[in-house]
């Protein structure tokens, strides 16, 4: 059952910014770029916990390349939707990643303050490249510039929720990506 049909959109959501369909297709073309991209490489890719697990799963599944993948997680908003700024690392790498093709793979860059720290500290690891993959990309609230090698859709100043992204721990599941009401996370 999708929880966005039969009844409706579901109570604490405004509108479905970007639909399952048109999230796939995009998914679908940025691991065409990257297949070729990185062809002969064996690159690492390296998902951004908790946020990227489904952008990354339908990447993978994607690409025409072998890849291998690894894990990093980061503390970012706790539990509110304003970002403080401090970014910890919750859980590192397995591996060491020194000349490496790295690719991060991000589900949203907002601030830009995540992934411009997770740039420096990976880069200081010695990678043979790094670059970055992320699947939405709100420029109009960047605090810190942060260079986007692929990117899926550039959005709205609006919360959004679905697809791997979530609100205090919850819409994580959604096949579409929402707008998350204001009254929702303003209360
Ligand atoms: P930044 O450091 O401000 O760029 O924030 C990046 C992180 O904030 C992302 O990895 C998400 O976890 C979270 N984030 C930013 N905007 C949203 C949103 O609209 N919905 C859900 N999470 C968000």
């Amino acid at each position: 059952m999708r929880f966005t049909g039969v009844k409706g959109l579901h109570p604490h959501m405004q509108k479905i910014l970007l639909t399952e369909e048109e999230i796939q297709s995009r998914v679908r073309q940025i691991a065409g770029q990257i297949s070729s991209d990185y062809a002969g490489q064996d690159p690492l890719l390296v998902g951004i916990l908790k946020g990227a697990f489904i952008f990354l799963a339908d990447l993978v599944r994607y690409l025409t390349i072998p890849v291998q993948l690894d894990f990093i997680a980061v503390s970012s908003y706790g539990n509110a939707s304003e970002s403080s700024g401090a970014v910890r690392i919750l859980k590192d790498l397995d591996q060491s990643i020194e000349g490496l093709h790295v690719l991060i793979v991000e589900d949203i860059v907002d601030t830009g303050l995540t992934l411009n720290y997770l740039r420096e500290n990976l880069r200081a690891r010695e990678p043979a490249s790094l670059k970055v993959c992320t699947l939405l990309d709100k420029p109009s609230r960047r605090l810190v510039e942060v260079k986007i090698d692929y990117n899926g859709f550039v959005i709205p100043d609006e919360f959004v929720v679905g697809y791997g992204l979530d609100y205090n721990g919850h819409y994580r599941y959604f096949r579409d990506i929402m707008v998350l009401k204001r009254e929702v996370y303003a209360r």
